[in-house]
């Protein structure tokens, strides 16, 4: 059984580094995407601080349809050029939010997000979805979080056949 020991760290950096261990750990020796997308899920929104959403959209080639997450039931399908996550798959670029409020087309799946990162997943040069985590307080992502979420979704990109 996998145990996901509270990870001790005194700076992000180091509290993402830790993570990364345990989802290489956790995801290790197995290829189906949505059992590692499901695993990576509840990694994350256990061991990360205040946050309210953890989860996975997929490209099905013309939209982002919802996979696996954690938090409250959320939108199931976003065109490429609405909200957070539709910007982060067109342009392939991490969008950091500090306030959801002020992003155009924002997608309110839960009153309680006030910031958001969404990370773009490209596998062999391809699109295959993005990973969106929510917080409920303002400013709650920065560079260090960007980093550190970005590392985690390589190794989850490392994990598919
Ligand atoms: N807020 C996102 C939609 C997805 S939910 O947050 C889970 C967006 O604007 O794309």
């Amino acid at each position: 059984m996998f145990e996901a020991a509270p990870i001790q760290a005194d700076s992000k950096a180091a509290l993402y580094a830790g993570l990364a261990a345990q989802a290489r750990a956790l995801l290790e020796g197995e290829h189906d995407r949505i059992a590692n997308a499901a695993n990576l899920s509840a990694l994350a929104y256990q061991a990360l601080p205040d946050l309210n959403w953890a989860g996975f959209y997929f490209y099905d080639g013309a939209e982002l349809v919802l996979g696996p997450f954690q938090g409250k039931p959320a939108c199931v399908r976003i065109p490429l050029n609405r909200g957070v996550c539709g910007a982060a798959a067109s342009q392939r670029r991490t969008q950091v939010v500090p306030d959801v409020h002020a992003f155009p087309g924002h997608i309110a799946c839960d009153a309680a997000s006030r910031s958001e990162v969404v990370v773009p997943l490209v596998h062999r040069g391809e699109l295959i979805g993005v990973w969106d985590v929510d917080s409920p307080l303002p400013g709650r992502f920065d560079e260090d979080d960007r980093q550190g979420m970005e590392a985690l979704c390589a190794v989850f990109l490392a994990s598919l056949a």
